[in-house]
């Protein structure tokens, strides 16, 4: 990744690019030119606000004139400037960020990443009037995509996903969901987790974490022996390449008592369940989610109180998808109700061709405050410790010691500037796994 263009501090401060600080062992490093075994390995300094996610500081855990320091993947300090006693050592790589923000990797929890083909035209005809759900009765919408995605091999899925991918980690994802959920039979629902597996076994990439997705478009024939052969085969092929098990629960869709099976049977293969709940109509999602102890239920549009009370009850997080309900209209996502019902909340992407083709998650904190009433704060940690709670992730997602350091150097002085500047890439650098992604060189 190459050095970005110049800085913008947010509340008038102007900032420079980061600087790596050239390294020579000599006295100032006692450990001299050998790698010490103690040592940080990536230090940043001169962080003007570090967000740190710590829950015992007001969110979103701002520290300010901060140093990040990681040994390995892992973060070993994360505070005040005063209080990091090193040790460095001359392989110590050390960034003077110059007063830049610097916040947690982002976390896309729900994303349709392995496609091929495209619905542009469909997209027009959507702008021109033509529902969603017109669509997917002419044939197209899903369906659309599943002609095209099961026609491709392997590599061609690899190849398009892999170019998603590294678009999200320039914008600051350091780890996100993919599901399967476009192929017409199991061997293309297959080939879709085996690219998704490709490409975050790539060192360049972020982390993937998958999830099979067998109800998905509507089945082209018998819909009893398809939720038959996916109970039956499916989730045992698919267990050993995925985490999770999805399905999505909706009135043109799946039923609740479809999605019930399969989640259960998903369960029993060792993939923990997931929902795409109440995003068209309240079709019962949300409490089969909560009813389940689903690790979390996605989009919620139409769900009401007492389904988002069950799911905070049953400690399930809601992940919201902006993007889609800008796209497609309809209530807004329930961030506001969700945390009032004492819901963990996460937002996501949920980049796919249909509903939302966008891979920056900085626009979905802006879209949490802007639609779905989540204060800054709230947002910047939905996208972030909150995407990590949906994935089942508790090594990431926050900046505290002995947790994951994947990090993101801001082009502004100010975290709020995330949020504020609507439809901007505020990020400057990627840290992902304790390293610069893209090389050492600033
Ligand atoms: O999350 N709701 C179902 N699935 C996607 C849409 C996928 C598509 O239209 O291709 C969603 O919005
Ligand atoms: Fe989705």
């Amino acid at each position: 990744m190459a050095a970005r263009r110049h800085l913008e501090g947010g509340g008038g401060i102007r900032l420079r690019e980061p600087a790596v600080i050239p390294r020579a062992p000599g006295p100032s490093h006692p450990e001299g030119a050998t790698a010490s075994p103690t040592a940080a390995t990536l230090v940043l300094r001169g962080i003007g606000q570090l967000v740190t996610g710590d829950p015992r500081l007001p969110a979103p855990g701002v520290v300010t004139h901060a140093i990040l320091a990681a040994r390995g993947e892992r973060v070993v300090y994360a505070g005040p400037a005063s209080g990091f006693s090193g040790p460095v050592a001359a392989d110590t790589v050390e960034v003077d960020v110059r007063g830049a923000a610097v916040i947690p990797g982002f976390v896309d929890a729900h994303t349709h990443l392995v496609w091929l083909g495209d619905r542009a035209e469909e997209f027009a005809l959507r702008a021109g009037g033509v529902s969603y759900e017109e669509i997917a009765r002419r044939g197209g919408g899903i369906r659309a995509t599943v002609r095209a995605t099961s026609a491709g091999a392997l590599d061609d899925l690899v190849a398009a996903t892999r170019e998603r991918a590294l678009r999200m980690l320039c914008q600051g994802t350091t780890t996100l969901e993919v599901k399967s959920g476009y192929g017409d039979g199991l061997e293309a629902e297959l080939r879709q987790l085996r690219a998704a597996a490709a490409v975050g076994s790539a060192p360049d990439a972020p982390d993937v974490v998958a999830t099979y997705l067998p109800l998905h478009g509507p089945a082209e024939g018998d819909r009893s022996a398809h939720v038959d052969a996916v109970v039956r085969e499916g989730v045992a092929a698919a267990a050993p390449l995925a985490s999770f098990v999805d399905c999505f629960c909706d009135a043109q869709a799946w039923s609740v008592e479809e999605c019930e099976r399969v989640l259960r049977a998903g369960r029993a293969r060792g993939l923990r369940p997931k929902l795409h709940a109440d995003q068209r109509t309240r079709s019962g999602g949300a409490a089969l989610a909560a009813r389940l102890g689903a690790v979390s239920a996605d989009h919620l549009e139409h769900a009401s109180d007492a389904d988002l009370a069950a799911l905070a009850a049953a400690g399930v997080i809601g992940v919201l998808l902006p993007g889609a309900s800008l796209t497609l209209g309809g209530p807004p996502p329930p961030g506001r109700r969700l945390l009032a019902a004492g819901a963990t909340v996460a937002l996501a992407t949920d980049c796919n061709p249909g509903t939302c083709w966008c891979e920056r998650m900085a626009l979905m904190v802006s879209l949490g405050v802007a639609l779905a009433g989540l204060t800054p704060a709230q947002a910047l940690v939905a996208a972030t410790a909150g995407g990590a709670a949906a994935l089942g992730l508790a090594d990431r997602g926050r900046l505290l010691p002995g947790l994951r350091c994947d990090a993101l150097v801001l082009e502004t002085g100010s975290w709020l500037d995330v949020a504020y500047h609507l439809g901007a890439d505020p990020v400057a650098r990627v840290i992902a796994r304790g390293r610069l992604a893209g090389g050492g060189a600033a």
